[in-house]
């Protein structure tokens, strides 16, 4: 019989600072519901100065390690497109703030939001081939520049999953994907960057050729189809695409099955991403915890999930949900993070963002996260991390 590969824990991190949509209306002179209602977004997540997509994938990776130990873990995937780093892995910083032991394979991967998907597909095949357990971390800070549309779709989070060969407790990742790759310049970031280049109209209609794409791809492969699932969850550049996306896919496919379940269950995958903004490659996970945490009645059904990442790379596929798995989820816990982040205006925004600048030189960074992490300083253009004290 072969192995039921599966996620068997999932948590999220995200910044200590949050900026709502109304403070950003009021700088850019937009009206604030075209930010709440067209796009989509509540707020973003927005990172104090002493945190990066290390902090971030430490304090998820944490909270795994805390229930489960850190025992057969062999592998340990960073999943992110805000690298710190152009040769060391981010995974390196954070298998040492969590303590790992050194018989592990640390690795990090990207292909813009694509990468956490990557990632789950990396270490299936690994496990199905050596067993044990690999700990997954997507983690992302979308940044655009200051005036752009793109401003408004801003946000930050990581998210770790324990991925194991055996029993998961959440759900099974089904064998079954559909892909879809083309070289387009939809979103791009120059590694002297430390903002995305967009074409937002082009990136969205590549998204939603990719999707019917690469589900088209999933079904001639033996796929579900589109009625056989219990709910989707879509990448969330800005939850509003969810469910651009959601109505493609049914009008590609000619399906027009109970619009009104799905619509709320697609809702209830955007509770989480609507207030933290996009996350890129972390975003679809956001998804995925946001519609686990709020949707009842998943168990034993099949949840459809679209994984985009500009440039572009795309895939569908599902996951099986476990019949206990509410036994699992940490309800609270993200409840707890997404309420306690701390509201600031756009002049403190603008203040953060400063320090994300691209630059060289030796800079020690003020104590302001309350994660368990933190990055202290750069000191010979080496990054120096250090357990929080606040
Ligand atoms: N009240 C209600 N709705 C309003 C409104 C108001 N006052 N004003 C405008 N709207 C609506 C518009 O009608 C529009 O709705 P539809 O899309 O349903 O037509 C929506 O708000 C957005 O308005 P605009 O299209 O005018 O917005 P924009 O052009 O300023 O920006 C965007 C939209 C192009 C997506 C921009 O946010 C952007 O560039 N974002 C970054 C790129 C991105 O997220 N692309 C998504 C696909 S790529 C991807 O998925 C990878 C990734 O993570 C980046």
């Amino acid at each position: 019989m072969p192995v039921e590969i599966g996620v068997h824990d999932i948590a999220m991190a995200t910044t200590t600072y949050r900026m709502d949509v109304d403070q950003l209306a009021r700088a850019t002179g937009e009206d604030v519901d075209k930010y709440r209602k067209g796009i989509g977004q509540d707020s973003q997540s927005v990172p104090a100065a002493d945190e990066d997509i290390v902090t971030m994938a430490a304090e998820a990776g944490l909270a795994i390690m805390d229930r489960h130990g850190s025992d057969d873990i062999h592998t340990v995937v960073v999943a992110t497109e805000t690298g710190i780093d152009q040769s060391k892995s981010a995974g390196l910083y954070v298998h040492s703030l969590l303590g790992l032991p050194a018989n592990v394979r640390v690795v990090e991967l990207k292909q813009a939001c694509y990468g956490g998907t990557a990632a789950l597909q990396f270490v299936a095949g690994l496990l199905t081939r050596h067993g044990g357990k690999a700990l997954v971390i997507a983690a992302d800070i979308a940044r655009y520049d200051i005036g752009s549309s793109g401003e408004s779709t801003q946000g930050a989070a990581a998210v770790a999953m324990l991925v194991v060969a055996d029993a998961p407790a959440i759900a099974v990742i089904e064998p079954a994907v559909g892909l879809h790759s083309a070289d387009i310049m939809d979103f791009w970031r120059p590694n002297h960057r430390s903002t995305a280049r967009v074409d937002g109209r082009a990136s969205v209609s590549a998204y939603l050729e990719a999707c019917t794409s690469a589900y088209g791809d999933y079904a001639r492969n033996g796929g579900l189809g589109i009625d056989e699932f219990s709910a989707f969850c879509y990448h969330q550049p800005f939850t509003k695409m969810a469910h651009k996306a959601h109505r493609h896919l049914l009008n590609a496919t000619s399906m027009t099955i109970c619009q009104e379940q799905f619509e709320q269950r697609i809702n209830l995958s955007t509770l989480y991403n609507r207030t933290l903004g996009n996350s890129y490659t972390a975003s679809l996970y956001v998804a995925l915890s946001s519609l686990l945490d709020h949707g009842d009645g998943l168990a034993g059904g099949t949840i459809g999930m679209f994984s985009y990442g500009s440039g572009c790379v795309a895939e569908f596929f599902a996951l099986k949900v476990q019949s206990n798995h509410e036994d699992h989820l940490r309800r609270a816990r993200t409840r707890e993070l997404i309420d306690s982040r701390v509201p600031i205006d756009y002049q403190q925004y603008l203040a953060q963002r400063q320090y994300s600048d691209v630059g060289g030189g030796d800079r020690e960074f003020p104590e302001l996260t309350r994660g368990p992490f933190r990055l202290a300083a750069i000191r010979d253009e080496k990054r120096v991390y250090e357990a929080a004290t606040i």
